[in-house]
């Protein structure tokens, strides 16, 4: 980290959450190198990031753009869909990274793993996103939610770096957390998110139709969710699940079903596939799960 506190953040897959990440960053003064195809990078490099947000105003971000990292950072933010992970990450040589916190904002819980496989296990750090982002084209990011909350984890990461890493997106204007428990963090988002994405996919219906026409469905989903959830060292509340699905307007959309809909890779492998095989490690009975994310797969996805 440089004398002032100013970061050098690299940013893998700069989309509706990488591309809001990196605005932000940018704009509150750390250094930003997006790491993304020939294409995006030349779109970043020459015209800038726009976003459009009600809660962080419109805005347009200059950064640095590359296909690959080529020089040391402080920390190298993952924010690419699970589906494009593997491939992603032949942009990030480990040698390259030195010792920078390796932050993946995927949603599921089996990413840090493989993460760790590759990189220093002792700096990476998971984090959980609560925001509603859109990459419209590249470099156009609309954010929709007015909120933008970041919950930042990583059992063998030194609090220091994690502290530093959470002041600057705290600064830039992202509420943010310093969680002591990754696993418990992980899955309070996967206990919330599968259930949801996995029903409006399977039924391709908003929120508002699955809570009211597939009532059991989703209560047995978020029942057995909590389950293993509780299995694997995090939260289990159901209820509280339920009602904050009750609490979101009608027309909630998960982004799997956006996925779904737009023709695009699901990440059904990374929310039902993780759930179904922490159940089976586990010895957690998951039949209504198991059943939907077999109908899903079953239906080409
Ligand atoms: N979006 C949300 O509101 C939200 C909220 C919470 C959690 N999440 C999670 O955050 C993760 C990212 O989602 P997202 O919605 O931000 O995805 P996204 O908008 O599709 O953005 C992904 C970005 O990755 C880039 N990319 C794909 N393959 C790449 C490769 N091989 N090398 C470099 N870059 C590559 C894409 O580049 P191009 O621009 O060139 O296509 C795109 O900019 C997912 O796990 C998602 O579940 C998303």
């Amino acid at each position: 980290m440089s004398a002032n506190d100013g970061l050098t953040v690299a940013i893998l897959g700069p989309g509706g959450i990488g591309g809001l990440l990196a605005a932000l960053l940018s704009r509150s003064g750390h250094r930003v190198i997006c790491l993304a195809g020939d294409e995006t990078a030349k779109t970043l490099r020459t015209t800038g990031l726009h976003v459009r947000s009600g809660m962080f105003g419109d805005f347009t971000a200059e950064v640095e753009a590359d296909t690959e990292l080529r020089e040391p950072v402080d920390a190298c933010l993952i924010a690419v869909k699970a589906t494009h992970l593997d491939a992603a990450l032949t942009r990030v040589p480990p040698g390259t990274l030195g010792d920078a916190l390796v932050v993946p904002f995927l949603n599921g819980v089996e990413h840090p793993a493989s993460l760790r496989a590759r990189y220093r296990p002792d700096r990476v750090a998971p984090a959980v996103i609560r925001a509603e982002s859109t990459r419209v084209a590249p470099g156009e990011i609309e954010h929709a939610t007015p909120f933008a909350e970041v919950d930042l984890s990583g059992d063998p990461v030194p609090d220091e770096r994690l502290d530093a890493l959470a002041k600057a997106l705290g600064e830039a204007g992202i509420t943010t957390r310093v969680l002591p428990d990754e696993a418990a963090a992980l899955w309070a988002k996967m206990s919330f998110l599968a259930p949801f994405a996995l029903l409006t996919t399977r039924h391709a219906l908003p929120l508002g139709d699955v809570r009211t026409h597939h009532r059991e469905e989703l209560t047995s989903l978020v029942e057995e969710t909590a389950a293993v959830s509780r299995a694997c060292g995090g939260p289990a509340d159901p209820a509280g699940a339920l009602a904050r699905y009750d609490g979101f307007p009608h027309g909630m959309k998960s982004s799997m079903q956006r996925d779904a809909e737009a023709g695009r890779p699901l990440e059904l492998d990374a929310i039902g596939g993780a759930l179904l095989r922490a159940a089976e490690r586990h010895g957690v009975p998951v039949p209504v799960t198991a059943r939907v994310v077999g109908e899903l797969r079953a239906s080409g996805h």
